[in-house]
């Protein structure tokens, strides 16, 4: 009898066909994510799970599919996924990093680029009919990137993909990590290391490319934005709860920092009512970091082959955890 896997979103079709021809294969079709509860209906028998970053996997989840011998997540991040009762019940846990840096950092350098001239305010205004005011010199100013400060927080693989494209613009780079680069690399990358609270308090622009950890979890809150400058526009492609949300429209408001280019939020899809949407001085995107054609497909090749060594009992090729 074929192995059971259950997709909690469609894949490439011919990552399914690569799933067909081993495996039975059910795929959620819901057009919002699939919730806890029925999630955890449909993998009560299931071997293998291919999940997304909005997919809860939690200890719950993990103990209810008592046949589960790999969870694939289409995803460098896997914060969604309880690593440590996975590891506890030999659940391999495979995931997709590298294949989706050069993406990820496009997408965060082209919400910095749209905050520094405003192309999607000037989108909005030109679609609302009031291209007619904006006329004289000093109207409708952008920034200059040449020798503006990009901070970025964490300067692992998509961090440093991204001081590259900052380079290629003339911008001063400063990082912080839990671990200091070495002289050379940090030469060959053009990237001075500061403390968080230097980084905080002199970047134009800062990005953050950690993790979402316990550790992380609400980092930025009005804190944190009272130390940045009054300027400086905040961007995000890592994980939304790195981000007091909440916090974050208070400071948006009251332009205690300049704005926001926001790829991730605390709740996706954003509620309804989210105030993000009615403020002028924030770029929104819809969790779309990896969504390139070419990354996608890299992306579901490795999901494939890491659910198909998990369910054989062997390490996936991306593997964290056990
Ligand atoms: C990831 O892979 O974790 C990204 O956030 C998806 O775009």
């Amino acid at each position: 009898m074929k192995k059971r896997v259950f997709l909690t979103r469609r894949l490439h079709e011919f990552a399914l066909k690569k799933l067909e021809k081993e495996f039975e294969i059910e795929i959620y079709s819901g057009k919002i994510p699939i919730s806890e509860k029925k999630l955890q209906d449909k993998i009560i028998d299931v071997d293998g799970l291919i999940c997304f970053p909005y997919d809860k996997i939690s200890k719950k989840t993990i103990n209810i599919a008592s046949n589960l011998k790999v969870i694939s997540t289409y995803s460098v991040g896997f914060d969604h996924i309880d690593i440590e009762y996975a590891k506890e019940k030999k659940i391999r846990v495979g995931y997709t990093p590298d294949v989706l840096t050069d993406a990820t950092a496009d997408m965060a350098f082209s919400l910095l680029i749209d905050l520094a001239r405003r192309t999607s305010e000037g989108d909005r205004l030109i679609r609302n009919g009031k291209w007619r005011e904006i006329f004289g010199a000093y109207d409708y100013t952008g920034i200059d990137l040449k020798t503006k400060t990009l901070g970025i927080l964490g300067l692992g693989r998509i961090g440093k993909a991204l001081a590259k494209r900052a380079n290629a613009f003339d911008m001063k780079i400063m990082y912080h990590n839990r671990n200091r680069l070495s002289d050379l690399e940090e030469k060959k990358l053009n990237v001075k290391y500061a403390s968080f609270s230097k980084l905080i308090s002199s970047s134009d622009f800062l990005s953050i490319h950690v993790p979402h950890t316990i550790e992380t979890d609400k980092l930025f809150d009005m804190k944190i934005f009272k130390k940045m400058k009054n300027s400086a526009f905040l961007i995000n492609t890592s994980r939304g709860k790195v981000v007091n949300e909440k916090e974050l429209i208070q400071a948006l408001k009251e332009h205690v920092i300049g704005g926001a280019g926001l790829d991730v939020f605390e709740n996706e899809p954003i509620l309804k009512n989210n105030f993000l949407k009615k403020l002028n001085n924030v770029v929104l995107s819809p969790h779309i970091g990896s969504s390139t054609k070419e990354t996608r497909e890299k992306m579901a090749e490795i999901t494939v082959e890491n659910l198909k060594r998990g369910i054989n009992g062997k390490k996936p090729i991306f593997s964290v955890g056990y």
